[in-house]
């Protein structure tokens, strides 16, 4: 199938009746989530810090689904904050099945060149945005004995590789991935699952403008690093996580799913860059090869 022909993968009722918390869901990736989880039945709070960015796309998107979309300011740095969020969809909604911790906060830089509190801001975002949402949710769930609850987050490859140049992102999302995986064992026995997605490179404004700017985007082609050779689209993702927060992945916990291409194993694989040598230089290289006699 053609990427450009792809519609939404998951059954038209899959997320119906549920309630999804997608924090970071009025720009990017976020929106792309929250739009599809409205178009399978669920309503969604999408929260971050700029409350027109979310009125103005809450609204966009009552329109274009049907579905009921609660815009909350919510900086998930700050604990209260993240309370307030959570009593305020409570409020309006009855209840929540899924959190999608998706805010984040990163930019280019050699590290030698951040401050302190440059650092602290990242993992601030990052990892304690989404230890503190993942509190507040889990300990309201657990107080109630809830069960059939779902805890996605949104990680990166180079959570496993680390990165240069976006460290405090790298240090942050590999404590995400820790946190996945520690809290599927530690909640799975109560009603709780724990997943998260690793995507390698989706072009949003947010990211894009941070990772790859200016001049950067023309040099550093991110959809030539991919074996696939493009990098990916939204629907792609949002169909990946619509999966993971629906009961059809109801026995999924503690996985973390790439959806990259194959972009961070073609940069992994120690020969790989064999892919420069042109295709008529084979015939000579088997022969050198074949010619070699003992050690
Ligand atoms: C060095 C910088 C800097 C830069 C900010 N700082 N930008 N240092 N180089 N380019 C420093 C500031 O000087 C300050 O330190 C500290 O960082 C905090 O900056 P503030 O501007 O006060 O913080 P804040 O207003 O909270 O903004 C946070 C932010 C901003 C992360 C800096 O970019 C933001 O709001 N981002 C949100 C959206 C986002 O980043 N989306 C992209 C996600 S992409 P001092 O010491 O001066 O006080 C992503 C992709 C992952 O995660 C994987 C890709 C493949
Ligand atoms: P984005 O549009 O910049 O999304 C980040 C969101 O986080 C924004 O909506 C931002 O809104 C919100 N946010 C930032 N700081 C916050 C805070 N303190 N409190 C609450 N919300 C906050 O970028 P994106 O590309 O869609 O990224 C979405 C997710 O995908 C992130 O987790 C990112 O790491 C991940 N990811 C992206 C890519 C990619 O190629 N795009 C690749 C791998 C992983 P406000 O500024 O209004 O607060």
């Amino acid at each position: 199938m053609s990427t450009r022909e792809r519609k939404g993968m998951m059954r038209d009722d899959a997320l119906k009746g549920m309630v999804v918390i997608i924090t970071g869901g009025g720009t990017g990736l976020g929106l792309a989530m929250a739009r599809y989880c409205l178009q399978l039945g669920a309503s969604v709070c999408i929260t971050s810090r700029k409350l027109d960015v979310l009125t103005t796309t809450a609204a966009e998107l009552e329109q274009e689904t049907g579905g009921a979309v609660l815009p909350l300011a919510c900086d998930v740095r700050k604990y209260e904050d993240v309370e307030a969020m959570r009593d305020a969809v409570l409020a309006r909604f009855g209840k929540v099945d899924a959190l999608v911790n998706n805010a984040a906060g990163n930019f280019i830089s050699p590290t030698e060149r951040l401050s302190s509190n440059a650092f602290k801001t990242i993992i601030d975002i990052v990892l304690m945005g989404t230890v503190n949402c993942t509190l507040a949710l889990g300990k309201h769930w657990i107080a109630k004995g809830e069960s059939d609850k779902a805890i996605l987050n949104i990680t990166t490859t180079y959570a496993w590789t680390g990165s240069g140049y976006v460290v405090p992102s790298a240090c942050a999302k590999a404590g995400v991935l820790a946190l996945t995986r520690s809290l599927a064992s530690e909640w799975g026995r109560k009603g709780i699952r724990t997943n998260a997605v690793a995507p390698g490179p989706f072009p949003t404004k947010g990211a894009w403008s941070r990772l790859v700017p200016g001049e950067l985007m023309e040099r550093f082609d991110m959809a030539q690093r991919v074996p696939l050779g493009r990098v990916g689209e939204h629907q792609e993702l949002a169909d990946l996580v619509a999966y993971l927060i629906s009961p059809y992945s109801a026995y999924v916990n503690g996985e973390v799913v790439t959806i990259d291409g194959g972009e961070w194993l073609k940069g992994a694989g120690q020969f790989n860059m064999l892919d420069m040598v042109e295709p008529g230089m084979w015939d000579e290289i088997e022969r050198m090869v074949r010619s070699t006699k003992g050690s």
